[in-house]
């Protein structure tokens, strides 16, 4: 099933493995993607879509150091000549927007981070020295919320500039839309906080303002129930999620993309509340191959592998034939140079296949 195509909004997939978003730390100063990035996910434009890293939306939007972004001009072109090189090697690639909300720090970003309430999120942070506590965030207001909801849009706006066949919104993971759906980011008193109603109101509006920019088919969102990261706590997330899935899905965005973490229950109940295309990312499968087909069979349309793209730029060919995979070395995963990043050998030269 795993070499089914499938089809995406306009795009035909030619199997069913999506390259998931993965943060790299290694964009020029100004938030501009560089030649290298551009070979690196040409390189794995067999997959059937990737998402690319984290972007931010905004200059406010970024936490970690040397991540991209798309709100200037001149991230526009540079992410232009990665959808080019991606389309001239035959792909198919959506960027991820990501506002990273209270998770940053000034001295990777020059301002203090923003979240919907004034709470410290996450412990430490990678900064230029070093390692930091992270600092109290700063509280959006109201007014800032809503014009948050428009950077978004006008980053899926500038994503279509740059050539990208389309956006994943970073929902996951306890960054800003995560932390909008919380119980401990999200203190807030105004409509975009309390019941579940109001926590749940900036990823619709946003999922919204973004679909009337580009159009649903293009729009896809990315949610993690449960995962906990940055010390998010979500105890009524039977609630929230269905109650989200449901509003996202009367948007008719493209995809859904679920992290398996809300536990048997709750993601079937997700995977059953979806129209349209899923795709899962199973962060504890140790078995590529085996659980993708599983997946698959349990009801998923596409699999998301993260490490596994990141060390085989040739992985779905490598899963075809029942090759060996290269490992992925997580000390190169943030920041660097091309080790790490785009020499990570295809088959051809595997030396158990050479
Ligand atoms: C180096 C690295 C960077 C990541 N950056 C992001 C990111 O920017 N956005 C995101 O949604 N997930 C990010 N993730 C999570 C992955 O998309 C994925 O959910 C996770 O690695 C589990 O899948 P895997 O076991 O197939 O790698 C990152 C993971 C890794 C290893």
């Amino acid at each position: 099933m795993l070499f089914t195509p499938h089809t995406l909004g306009s795009l035909r997939l030619p199997n069913r493995l999506v390259m998931a978003p993965m943060t790299r730390s290694r964009a020029y100063v100004a938030g501009i993607p560089s030649p290298l990035t551009a070979l690196y996910y040409a390189q794995r434009a067999s997959a059937g879509l990737i998402v690319t890293e984290g972007v931010q939306p905004s200059a406010v939007g970024q936490g970690y150091m040397n991540t991209p972004g798309l709100h200037t001009d001149e991230q526009v072109a540079g992410w232009r000549e990665v959808t080019d090189a991606v389309h001239a090697a035959g792909g198919r690639i959506v960027a991820q927007i990501m506002h990273a909300g209270g998770v940053g720090h000034p001295d990777n970003t020059g301002h203090l981070p923003v979240a919907p309430s004034a709470v410290r999120l996450g412990e430490q942070i990678f900064t230029p020295a070093g390692l930091q506590d992270t600092p109290v965030a700063v509280e959006l207001s109201t007014t800032e919320v809503e014009a948050t909801v428009g950077d978004f849009a006008a980053a899926a706006r500038r994503a279509v500039d740059a050539g990208f066949d389309g956006v994943e919104l970073h929902g996951a993971n306890g960054y800003l839309i995560h932390q909008f759906l919380s119980q401990n980011a999200n203190l807030r008193d105004d409509r975009y906080g309390g019941s579940v109603e109001g926590r749940i109101r900036f990823a619709v509006e946003t999922a919204k303002a973004v679909a009337d920019e580009i159009g649903p088919s293009r729009v896809g969102i990315r949610l993690s129930p449960r995962n906990g990261a940055q010390g998010l706590v979500e105890e009524d997330a039977h609630e929230v999620y269905p109650a989200l899935v449901s509003e996202l899905a009367g948007l008719d965005l493209v995809y859904l993309h679920l992290l398996a973490t809300g536990g048997a229950e709750l993601d079937a109940r997700i995977r059953d509340l979806w129209p349209n295309t899923l795709i899962v990312n199973d962060p504890t499968a140790t078995d590529p191959a085996a659980s993708a087909e599983e997946r698959l069979r349990w009801g998923a349309h596409l699999v998301a592998l993260g490490k596994s793209f990141l060390a085989n730029p040739d992985l779905p060919v490598r899963l075809r034939v029942g090759a060996p995979l290269n490992e992925a070395d997580l000390s190169t995963a943030f920041g660097g140079d091309h080790r790490g990043y785009t020499d990570y050998p295809t088959l051809a030269l595997h030396p158990a296949v050479a």
